[in-house]
């Protein structure tokens, strides 16, 4: 078997030059995230989220669940270590690849909590064990056993037996308001395109490509 560590593959399946990209980044990762969908990607939605913490930096997958211009959204506890981190210094970097398609999208900018309103709306589309276990699980905090995990879950099903599950109030969605982004094509010799947006104050973004 070959060494994976030393695997190296040459990209060729798709370029991104300066007018396929557009001026808008947003629409530009609305069509990569079609072209992945429709690649067969696993999980296209799943993306790194980097925090800050006082003394590390840390990474962790979570899943987008809507994106417009104002942002990236993603669900999570509020008590859990990226919500501390966040609360502290809500600088944060997303990361997608899609490997069938040899991209990759980079995103900075600074995360802030979405209304109370839009967390209910996204909350009662999960299924039932989802929203109980958003009850039962102390998300980043240790647990003595699996067991113990387990019964605490049970313990929750058992209360929202015969009734609505409410969204507790540790759980809700996170906005990353994107201040630059990144697409990143694999190309041929290393020779990759990197095309990046900054966004001004007013609103508008400056394109760049920068050098692989
Ligand atoms: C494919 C995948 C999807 C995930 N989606 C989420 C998610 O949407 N929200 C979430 O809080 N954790 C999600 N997780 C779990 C996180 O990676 C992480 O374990 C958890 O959020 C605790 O992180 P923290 O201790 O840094 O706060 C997902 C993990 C994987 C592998």
């Amino acid at each position: 078997m070959s060494d994976p560590l030393h695997h190296r593959t040459d990209y060729t399946r798709h370029v991104l030059m300066e007018d396929e990209a557009g001026d808008d980044p947003i629409a530009l990762f609305a069509r990569w995230m079609a072209d992945a969908q429709e690649a067969g990607v696993p999980e296209p939605h799943a993306m790194t989220l980097a925090t800050a913490g006082s003394l590390t930096i840390s990474c962790r997958v979570v899943l987008l669940r809507s994106f417009d211009a104002d942002g990236f959204v993603f669900y999570s506890n509020y008590n859990s270590r990226k919500a501390m981190d966040l609360e502290r210094d809500p600088r944060a970097a997303l990361n997608f690849f899609w490997p069938q398609l040899e991209r990759q999208v980079r995103i900075e900018g600074k995360a802030e909590q979405v209304s109370p309103e839009e967390s209910d709306r996204y909350y009662a589309t999960r299924p039932v064990e989802s929203r109980i276990a958003a009850w039962s699980s102390d998300q980043s905090r240790s647990v003595e056993d699996r067991a113990k995990l387990e019964e605490r879950f049970e313990r929750w099903k058992g209360r929202f037996a015969d009734g609505e599950v409410p969204r507790p109030l540790h759980w809700g969605g996170y906005r990353v308001r994107p201040q630059r982004m990144e697409f990143w094509q694999g190309r041929p010799s290393r020779l990759h395109d990197r095309i990046a947006f900054e966004h001004f104050a007013d609103g508008a973004w400056a394109r760049l490509r920068l050098q692989p």
